[in-house]
């Protein structure tokens, strides 16, 4: 069954969990939809993971657009999110719906992700307003990267833990369906889910939050440049795939790999024409 934007609201109605974990491309699309996790994010962290970037700032709407268009092919159940990359909401109103429109028809997302609070509201209104279904995102924001001067835990002092809270009740109030909140901490995170009646999406925000993400190449262990304090590994697969290219290589090498296993065969006496 399609898990829509609703099946996110009656999650949050009925005190039932979201999961969601990020995808760039159709094969782990597949795997993941096929796994029974909720939703897909075709985060922009694509930058870092697939295109090895610093950080998320070069990711264009080209990059989304393809990297969304191939997960979207690859999730017949999941709800897949894609990401709006740097620029191409903070501009105009305009520049983002045009932009979330693009996502939609181009990527065949199902909803769209952007980040910021009170100063993106005329924006998520906007975009809602002309049918697209938008998730917020709270916290640390790795789009403003440079004017926090680096990835700390947010919302830790009386006020920046006072705007968190009136920005995730203005982004419900804009029309988001659900709001990411990512390196906060969990008595504030528990907090902001208890004032909302949208469901919060918790990374690095404590177990209190209506709903989980990951980034998956950080869940199975493929991804080894930074790993956030929050991330767990559910899997080695990096090792394991390691371990495999190794074998592929050394079996090569000695040549034992193909065997009579992995060859197609032709009749003797053609090949004795040949000669
Ligand atoms: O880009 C991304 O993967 C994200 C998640 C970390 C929430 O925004």
């Amino acid at each position: 069954m399609k898990v829509t934007v609703n099946t996110f609201k009656e999650a949050k109605a009925n005190n039932k969990k979201v999961t969601m974990i990020t995808a760039y491309d159709y094969s782990t699309a597949k795997l993941i939809d096929e796994s029974g996790i909720d939703s897909i994010l075709v985060g922009d962290s694509l930058g870092n993971v697939m295109l090895g970037y610093e950080d998320t700032i070069s990711v264009t709407m080209e990059d989304m657009i393809h990297h969304g268009a191939a997960v979207a092919r690859g999730a017949k159940n999941a709800l897949v999110v894609v990401d709006m990359p740097f620029m191409s909401y903070q501009t105009s109103v305009y520049d983002a719906v045009v932009n979330a429109g693009r996502l939609m028809k181009e990527a065949r997302a199902n909803a769209v992700k952007l980040e910021g609070g009170a100063e993106v509201c005329p924006q998520i209104k906007a975009i809602t307003d002309a049918g697209i279904p938008v998730c917020a995102h709270l916290g640390l924001t790795p789009q403003s990267i440079n004017a926090f001067g680096g990835f700390k835990v947010q919302g830790k002092t009386e006020m920046a833990a006072r705007k968190l809270i009136e920005d995730a009740k203005a982004v419900e109030a804009a029309g988001a369906f659900a709001v990411v909140l990512e390196c906060v901490p969990e008595k504030l995170a528990t907090l902001v889910t208890n004032s909302i009646g949208i469901p919060t999406i918790g990374i690095g925000a404590g177990a209190g939050c209506d709903g989980q993400v990951l980034v998956y190449a950080d869940a199975v262990g493929m991804f080894s440049d930074f790993t956030p304090k929050f991330v767990k590994k559910f899997a080695n697969v990096g090792e394991m795939m390691k371990q495999a290219f190794a074998d592929y290589d050394r079996e090569v090498k000695e040549g034992t790999f193909p065997t009579a296993e992995q060859t197609y065969k032709i009749d003797e006496s053609i090949i004795e024409k040949l000669y």
